[in-house]
This record gives structure tokens, C-alpha cells and sequence, in this order.
């Protein structure tokens, strides 16, 4: 078997993608050749570190042995199966395939077993998500989870570069009085604001898709789909760094020094909670950061089975980038690379 592998970066030009090429580079994925992919708007643009943008047709896909897809759901429903079918194992940011009975819905940290069930397709779960069951994945394990109430406040990284670059116009012309131009990445102006409408509302559906995947990627990924969850996602003028009041609800009784320890001894978790010195996790302070931050952990004074947490992480990173690395580094130290069939997903 190789162990030096063709790679895929589908969306290499966007936020998440530049980063996934980063970080394949810093920590020395065994690539053979990396080949960057983006839409037809950047083909023969040059990155940097010299890559070349290509175009997706038949022919520039075949010969993979992994592609990671930072490019959208309607990219990844289209091409995803044809990189799958043509010997790549894909690993997924979008939340085209995430529920897919077929697909497996991974967090490096919490349930890497499941990768051995691919049939050609990986899901890389939402941002949002995925920092918060790193959270809860040592609290589940040891006194299992009953009920979330979960409120996010959310980056505008995460809904990509075009809302960044809004973030701060609008920003400017409020601070240099200035009229800002009609919204165009949310219904509403985010400087300045708290948008309680992260992601779209379906027609009909009083819960933004945003929430829906709160819900229904944590019970997928805990594998537990009697855990009872509320969310409200927030959008919130921070441009990098989502952060996560958590209420936890448990079925068997969990101290919040017990808590403590377990986060403290949990992969990819950091505990910093010092309220009396202001130490608490920061957007700020976590951008840039592989880490999920947890802090306030405390007893909800309403429930003797619950207690509160503040979780905040990268969204870019460990909510996308870092995992899609960590999922490629776990398909190859298991052997998973070349090892699918191709199924109804992929
Ligand atoms: N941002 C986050 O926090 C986050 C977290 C989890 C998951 N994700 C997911 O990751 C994906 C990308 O997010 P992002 O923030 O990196 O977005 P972004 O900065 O807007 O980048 C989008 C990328 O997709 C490419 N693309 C768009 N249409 C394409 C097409 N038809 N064919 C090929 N490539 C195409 C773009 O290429 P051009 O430059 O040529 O337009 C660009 O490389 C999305 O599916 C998003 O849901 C994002």
C-alpha cells in the first residue's frame, strides 16, 4: 500500500481550503502531490507556495487518493461521488452528505471508529457542532447526556469571505459615518448587531438549518439519538472564533469539579476558567488556536443534573480545516486510504 498519497483540495482559494493546504504542509500529511481545485473564476491563478488552480471536469479528477472539499454543498453533491467513483476517499466540509445513512460524521477526538464504515465519502461536521461535542463527548462518557439548551454566538467567518469583507465595511461606514450599502451576506446589518438567525430558515421550519444541524449532527456523532436538544444560533459581529453558552443536562449526577477533570484530561480540550481573575475562552484569544476552550463550568442553579459551559473554538480550524487534516491523518494511520467500495453515496 502507498503511503504517499495524491491530494485533492477542492476550494482551495477560500478560507477554509487556504487553510487545509496550510495545514497539510505544517504537519507534514504524506502527500505526494497536493492539487488545488477551486471554480472556473480562479483557474490559473496562482496560490501561494506555487500551486497552480485547476478546474473540475473528468478528466483533472482522476488519480486521487484523498480529496478534501471546501466548496460548498452543491460542489460536493455533484462532485464528491465522481472523485469517490474515480478511487479517492473524499473528505467533506460541506453539509451535503453529513446525514447520509451512508456517510460517516467524524470528530477526530470523538469518534474515529466510525471512519472505518466510509464507503468512499467522509462528512466533516458543522462548526458550530463540532467544537461543542469535543466539549461533551468525556461528559457523555461518564455520566451520560439527557438534555442540551444550547445558545451560539456565531463568527462571520463562518458563513465565508464575502461576509468578512461586509463585517468590516460596515464597520468603516458606521464608524466614519457613512451610510452602508444594502446587506448582503444576512437579512440585516451584522456591525453592531446580534443577528438571532444563523443560517436560513426553510420554508415552514421555525429553526434555522443552523440549528437543525446542532440537533441532529450531535446525536449522529454521540451516536445517541434520544438526546433532546434546543439551539438558538446567533450571528454576532466577531470575525473569527464561534462561542457556545451550553446548558448539559445529565442523566446520572456530574459535579462540576468532576466536569473539570474531565475536560482538563480530554484530547483537544483546553479548561480555562478563572472567573475571580477574568479567565474565561475568548473569541479572540482562540483564533488562530487548534484547540476547543472550555470555561464557567458551573452548576445550573435550576437543575441538580445540569451544569453551564462556555465553549469557544476556531471556527475555521478545528470547526472545518483541522478536522478535515486530523480525519486524512486518521484515514491513513488506519489504513482506510483505498480500502472502500463505492456505495449509494458516493
Ligand atoms: N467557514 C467556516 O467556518 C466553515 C466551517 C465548516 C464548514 N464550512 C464549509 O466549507 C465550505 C467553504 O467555506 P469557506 O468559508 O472556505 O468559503 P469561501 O471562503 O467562500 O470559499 C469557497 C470556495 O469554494 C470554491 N467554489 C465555489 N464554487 C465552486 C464551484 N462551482 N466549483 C468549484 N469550487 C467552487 C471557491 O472558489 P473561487 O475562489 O474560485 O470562487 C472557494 O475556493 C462551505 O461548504 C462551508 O459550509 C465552512
Amino acid at each position: 500500500m502507498s503511503s504517499s498519497y495524491r491530494v485533492a483540495v477542492v476550494g482551495a482559494t477560500g478560507q477554509v481550503g487556504t487553510l487545509m493546504l496550510q495545514l497539510l504542509r505544517e504537519r507534514e500529511f504524506p502527500a505526494s502531490e497536493i492539487v488545488a481545485f477551486a471554480s472556473e473564476r480562479s483557474v490559473g491563478r496562482e496560490l501561494d507556495g506555487g500551486l497552480i488552480v485547476q478546474g473540475l471536469d473528468e478528466s483533472s479528477i482522476q488519480g486521487f487518493d484523498l480529496a478534501l472539499f471546501s466548496a460548498g454543498g452543491s460542489t460536493s453533491g455533484e462532485w464528491a461521488p465522481r472523485f469517490a467513483a474515480a478511487g479517492a476517499v473524499v473528505v467533506d466540509n460541506s453539509s451535503r452528505w453529513r446525514m447520509n445513512d451512508d456517510v460517516p460524521l467524524v470528530v477526530s477526538e470523538v469518534n474515529p471508529e466510525a471512519l472505518a464504515d466510509h464507503h468512499g465519502i467522509v462528512a466533516n461536521p458543522n462548526c458550530s457542532t463540532m467544537q461543542m461535542v469535543v466539549a461533551l463527548k468525556p461528559l457523555h462518557d461518564a455520566a451520560g447526556i439527557e438534555r442540551l439548551v444550547i445558545s451560539t454566538y456565531q463568527a462571520v467567518s463562518g458563513t465565508g469571505k464575502q461576509a468578512v469583507d461586509e463585517l468590516l465595511d460596515q464597520s468603516h461606514a458606521v464608524l466614519h459615518e457613512r451610510e452602508i450599502s444594502t446587506p448582503e451576506s444576512y437579512a440585516h446589518q451584522i456591525a453592531f448587531n446580534a443577528l438571532p438567525h444563523a443560517g436560513s430558515f426553510a420554508a415552514g421550519d421555525d429553526h434555522t438549518d443552523e440549528e437543525r444541524k446542532l440537533i441532529n449532527e450531535t446525536r449522529k456523532i454521540l451516536a445517541d439519538p434520544s438526546i433532546r436538544v434546543s439551539a438558538t444560533c446567533v450571528r454576532v459581529p466577531v470575525v473569527t472564533g464561534h462561542s457556545e453558552a451550553v446548558n448539559v443536562q445529565t442523566r446520572e449526577p456530574l459535579s462540576p469539579e468532576r466536569a473539570r477533570e474531565l475536560l482538563v484530561a480530554a484530547p483537544g480540550v483546553s479548561v480555562l476558567d478563572d472567573p475571580a481573575v477574568a479567565l474565561y475562552p475568548l473569541a479572540i484569544d482562540a483564533a488562530g488556536q487548534d484547540d476547543v476552550f472550555v470555561g464557567r463550568i458551573r452548576r445550573d442553579p435550576g437543575h441538580e443534573r445540569a451544569l453551564d459551559l462556555w465553549i469557544v473554538a476556531d471556527n475555521l480550524r478545528k470547526g472545518a480545516a483541522l478536522n478535515a487534516v486530523q480525519l486524512a491523518e486518521l484515514l491513513h494511520e488506519r489504513s482506510l486510504i483505498h480500502s472502500h467500495s463505492t456505495s449509494s453515496a458516493a
